[in-house]
């Protein structure tokens, strides 16, 4: 088919170590990757980590160094993480790196002169002692409702503050009192785009998500233009006169870090960027955007919207993969209040390969799910261990078997086999990564129920032709497995092609394997916990 696809896994900031949660999110992304690279389709993995933004600044003040020191310890942590877990990104960057921040203030000057970008005038706290303005995070009142101390954005008591409330509040950073002096902002025209993200939504709803599409909706009904800059110190600079000492908001440039990966890529690789990011070209295209549930809003409509407002004839990213949640120990993850391992102590501790399968057999793909080693392990036992480590150890490994014998394949499982392929290609382009697995997994058990009918261990000794026809066919459904289960189980896959000398290269369709294979190298793949 040759399509185009590029897939965007949401960008995690740079302020702790990386979440399993967030892993639960997006693990689907790789799946999506390695599935359309063995459909033979043209695929763009990208992603990388949100430098900017008052999270990483906050954590710098609280330790006394810079944001940067802050930014890079965790994206080294990022970076091993997603290594750990094997995802296959073609472009892993960060929002600070020079090429995103030059291009991202390319496509603010677009906005400006192309009308979708206006100034607007506010009241805002000022520090005088700081000489800045605060942001609301950054300051503390007496709530004029309940009396108790309270962070600007809002009271525990519900109170919002109106802005007569901020005058004379606390500065956080060095205990001034603020005044409220008339500030400057860049707004972006988001109301303008209304009705064009309404219908880039009806287009495409038949593939996104219920939770994408109510998510999108309720934006949409109340649709506010929205601040373009912010009074930081951290963050990429407004390419504009009378707004050079402002910043862009981290979720505008983070976002447009999708688009710039992919720019990027294509200088490198010599490739054609409007194949993957702009209609005209007429290629097949699908952007997949991957992310958890909060984060709905700004991939549906803020992204889009910035694509509509260069006036460049951007296609515009057409299916919302968004998750929802994974609970720890049926306890909400934060990663703020840093909750749990991170993932890198999991990925260390146990086979990576099985906590994906987790987190795609039982992952919070539609509702929010919960994870606990209990769970985790007797997944592990029951569907990784006993049906997929357990047919190929018995097969493979048969008491006195050297070499792949000769046989014929059972026409039952290689019509199991087919079809594995045609329905797992719809399952993963639909979306439903779960029933996917699933399904593999169905077939996993229909070859070992084969297997105990046959009896081989009977069958070597009464009747030889039967005993290689039963092996040949079970190492038919295992060659198999190997392309089947790539895109959720990538090591195991790689051992397998090994133990069986299949392409290194697989494709995602049916391989029947060589015979008088040297079954030496065959080692069990996975332990019970
Ligand atoms: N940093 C955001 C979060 O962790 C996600 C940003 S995704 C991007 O929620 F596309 F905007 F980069
Ligand atoms: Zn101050």
């Amino acid at each position: 088919m040759n399509r185009y696809i590029t897939v965007c896994v949401a960008w995690p900031y740079a302020n702790n170590n990386l979440h399993l949660g967030h892993i639960a999110g997006t693990i689907s992304s790789d799946v999506l990757a390695r599935y359309h690279r063995m459909a033979g389709d043209h695929v763009l993995m990208v992603g990388g980590t949100d430098s900017h933004g008052t999270k990483p600044s906050i954590r710098a003040k609280q330790e006394g160094v810079s944001p940067k020191d802050i930014v890079d310890r965790y994206d080294a942590n990022f970076r091993e993480s997603f290594n750990a877990f094997n995802y296959s990104y073609d472009l892993y960057s960060i929002t600070y790196n020079p090429y995103h921040k030059a291009k991202v203030q390319e496509f603010t000057k677009k906005f400006y002169e192309n009308g979708y970008l206006y100034e607007n005038k506010v009241i805002r706290p000022y520090c005088a002692t700081c000489g800045k303005f605060v942001a609301d995070t950054e300051i503390e009142i007496t709530c004029p409702n309940c009396g108790r101390r309270t962070k600007a954005d809002s009271c525990d008591c519900g109170y919002v503050p109106s802005e007569k409330d901020l005058e004379g509040a606390t500065c956080l950073v060095c205990s001034g009192k603020t005044t409220q002096k008339e500030n400057k902002v860049l707004v972006f025209k988001l109301s303008a785009f209304k009705d064009a993200l309404l219908k880039h939504m009806k287009q495409n709803e038949n593939i996104w998500r219920q939770n994408s599409i109510n998510e999108t909706k309720k934006y949409l009904q109340d649709l506010q233009d929205r601040d373009y800059s912010r009074d930081l110190d951290w963050g990429i600079e407004i390419p504009i006169a009378g707004f050079e000492d402002k910043k862009i908001w981290v979720w505008w440039e983070a976002l447009l870090g999708y688009v710039t990966d992919v720019m990027r890529l294509c200088e490198e690789r010599k490739l054609n960027f409007d194949d993957y990011f702009k209609n005209s070209t007429g290629t097949e295209k699908r952007i997949y955007l991957c992310h958890a549930k909060d984060n709905i809003p700004f991939h549906s409509l803020f992204l889009p919207a910035m694509l509509l407002a260069t006036k460049e004839d951007y296609f515009l990213p057409n299916i919302m993969v968004s998750s929802e949640y994974l609970t720890m120990n049926d306890a909400k993850i934060s990663k703020s209040a840093g909750n749990g391992k991170s993932a890198i102590d999991y990925a260390k501790e146990y086979n990576t390969d099985s906590l994906r399968y987790y987190l795609i057999a039982n992952g919070p793909e539609k509702r929010d799910s919960n994870f606990t080693i209990d769970l985790f392990k007797g997944v592990h036992n029951a569907d990784v261990v006993n049906k997929f480590g357990n047919l190929i150890n018995r097969v493979l490994k048969f008491k006195g078997l050297e070499v792949l014998p000769e046989g014929n394949i059972n026409p039952e499982l290689k019509k199991e086999v087919l079809n594995a392929y045609s329905e797992s290609a719809k399952l993963i382009e639909s979306l439903e990564f779960k029933k996917y697995a699933e399904l593999v997994m169905e077939l996993v058990a229909s070859a070992n129920r084969f297997y105990d009918e046959q009896k081989p261990w009977v069958q070597a000794k009464e009747d030889l032709t039967a005993f290689n026809n039963t092996i040949y066919s079970c190492a038919y459904v295992i060659a198999n497995l190997s392309n089947l289960l790539e895109p959720i189980m990538p090591d195991a896959c790689k051992k397998l092609r090994g133990f069986l000398n299949l392409s290194a290269e697989p494709e995602f369709k049916e391989i029947v394997p060589e015979t008088n294979v040297k079954l030496d190298k065959v080692e069990p793949l996975f332990a019970r916990m």
